[in-house]
């Protein structure tokens, strides 16, 4: 039986739904080693910031039980490097490119989204809103409704690319916010970005970060990932949704579509298995004929209740 893998993410059609997730492969070029790049439904790119960043300081990962921490600090090369160097070699990969950027105020917001207003070859935007805002108490944009609007109209009012908000899980309701970006011009939501956490070395009574805190990715936060791809899927509908967080296999990215999500990213899982993502495309097409399922896009929420 031959299945179909396509999914839409509004306006954007995807091969498949299986894309990269910001920051765990800068833009592509160590991937490409080891695989086509347009094995991908899309490519995420690590988050551009306005001005190049040297990032925090060293150690900036540490291994949990299930998963991991990090404190890069949005370590990257500007937009005008990153808009010289490195897109011109991704767009020419036969893979969608999602530029993912961020930002320290609303104004930044805006101006990186006219340096990239008329750029060939992007296919989309992913803001990420789950860094600290400097004019607002170091605040994350996504925990609060009014700067998570404020920051994805200063794009969406910018640009005529789809654009995805990129939230936090550390709120209260994610529905909310998810809702505020979307009455703000976003097509659509990517959940999760990282849940801030903290590992210490005993011996030395320090954390074993640098920078103290950061963000754990990896198996432990999937289950918090599905938890808010369901909520936000139950409440928004049909708005598209990017899901993501602990996903390495094909069941995982079934567990995400299943919840609510239309296409799924992975990250942390390609540190260990370079290879987790086309094994994952690959194990998906054989689930669904498995299973007599013609499509991934009909699977989209496809979670019951059992009853319950
Ligand atoms: C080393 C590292 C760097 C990251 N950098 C970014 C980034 O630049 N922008 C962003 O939106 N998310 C960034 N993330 C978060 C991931 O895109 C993703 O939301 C998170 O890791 C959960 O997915 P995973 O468990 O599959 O890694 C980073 C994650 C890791 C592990």
């Amino acid at each position: 039986m031959s299945v179909d893998l396509a999914v839409e993410l509004g306006p954007l059609r995807l091969r498949n739904p299986i894309m990269t997730a910001s920051g765990c492969f800068a833009s592509g070029r160590e991937m490409a080693r080891f695989f086509p790049l347009s094995t991908l439904g899309a490519m995420v790119t690590k988050s551009v910031t306005l001005e190049p960043r040297e990032g925090l300081p060293t150690p900036r990962m540490a291994e949990t039980p299930a998963g991991m921490l990090n404190a890069i600090g949005l370590q990257n090369p500007g937009v005008d490097v990153w808009l010289e160097r490195d897109l011109p070699w991704l767009a020419a990969r036969d893979v969608p490119v999602i530029a993912s950027i961020a930002a320290r105020t609303v104004d930044e917001y805006g101006l990186l989204a006219k340096r990239l207003r008329d750029v060939p070859g992007l296919a989309a935007l992913e803001v990420n809103i789950s860094c600290p805002n400097v004019e607002d108490r170091g605040i994350v944009f996504s925990c609060r409704t009014g700067p998570t609007g404020e920051a994805i109209a200063a794009v969406t009012s910018t640009v005529d690319l789809p654009v995805f908000a990129k939230l936090t899980p550390d709120v209260t309701d994610i529905a909310i916010i998810a809702a505020a970006a979307v009455d703000a011009g976003a097509t659509g939501v990517s959940l999760i970005n990282t849940l801030l956490g903290m590992a210490i070395d005993v011996e030395a009574r320090r954390p074993r970060l640098a920078a103290g805190t950061g963000g754990l990715s990896g198996p432990a936060i999937r289950p918090v990932a599905v938890r808010a791809v369901h909520q936000v899927h139950s409440a928004l509908g049909p708005v598209p949704i990017i899901g993501l967080g602990g996903v390495r296999t094909a069941s995982d990215v079934l567990e995400m579509v299943m919840a609510g999500a239309s296409a799924v990213a992975i990250g942390t899982a390609t540190f260990a298995d370079p290879l987790a993502i086309p094994r994952a495309v690959e194990d998906l097409e054989t689930w669904l004929a498995d299973h007599d399922e013609p499509s991934i896009a009909g699977l989209r929420g496809a979670v019951s209740d059992g009853g319950r």
